[in-house]
């Protein structure tokens, strides 16, 4: 039959999704230790990670207050993929959601970054959000690229945001409009 192959049949790989909650916590910081480590387009270093306790109740809190939502993607017992998302606190900011990306190395190009961008857009649109936000380091090109797929735009550089291994790197501010806002 024709038709495009979801990439998890393409790969023979069986990936779920959840929203995570505080029995994801001593998985999620081993996960987070490691995607940290994997890559300098990430914020945190692996030994900046928060530990699973606090994960228990950052994950819990979200989950109660909805003030914001994590998925989970797993493979088996594993998480490979995580999508976070923050909403803005004061009431003028509560329809902006910022949000973060990682996949483990070895589950890149599965369709798993774009699969957590779809569960947090689908999240944001449920609770009221018109505006999803990010910041990207300015030389990772492929991120900009998922992201401009997705519908996200550039909209400005925050000059000499980060200093890795002593170099200066700028971020780049994108966000995608979910809605429209009447005033
Ligand atoms: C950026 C990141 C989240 C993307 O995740 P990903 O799961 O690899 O992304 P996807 O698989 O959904 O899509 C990526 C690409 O793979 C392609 N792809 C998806 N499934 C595929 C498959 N089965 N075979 C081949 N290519 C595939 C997509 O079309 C897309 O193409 P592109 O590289 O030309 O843009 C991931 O690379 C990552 O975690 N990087 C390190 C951390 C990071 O940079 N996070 C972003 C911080 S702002």
């Amino acid at each position: 039959m024709g038709g495009i192959q979801k990439p998890e049949t393409l790969h023979m790989v069986n990936y779920e999704y959840r929203v995570g909650s505080s029995d994801d916590a001593l998985l999620a910081e081993k996960f987070f230790t490691k995607v940290n480590g994997e890559t300098e387009y990430l914020l945190f270093s692996p030994d900046e990670v928060m530990p699973a306790k606090a994960w228990a109740s950052s994950l819990e809190y979200a989950l109660q207050h909805k003030t914001g939502v994590t998925y989970f993607c797993l493979q088996g017992e594993d998480i490979v993929g995580a999508g976070i998302a923050f909403r803005g606190f004061p009431r003028r900011q509560h329809h902006v959601m910022g949000i973060a990306l990682m996949v483990a190395k070895d589950h890149h190009r599965q369709g798993i970054g774009l699969g957590l961008l779809r569960k947090l857009e689908d999240w944001a649109a449920s609770h009221s959000i018109v505006r999803i936000e990010l910041t990207v380091h300015a030389e990772n090109l492929r991120a900009i690229q998922i992201y401009k797929r997705f519908g996200f735009t550039k909209e400005g550089v925050k000059r000499n945001s980060l200093r890795i291994d002593n170099r200066l790197i700028d971020e780049v501010y994108m966000a995608k409009c979910i809605d429209t806002v009447t005033h």
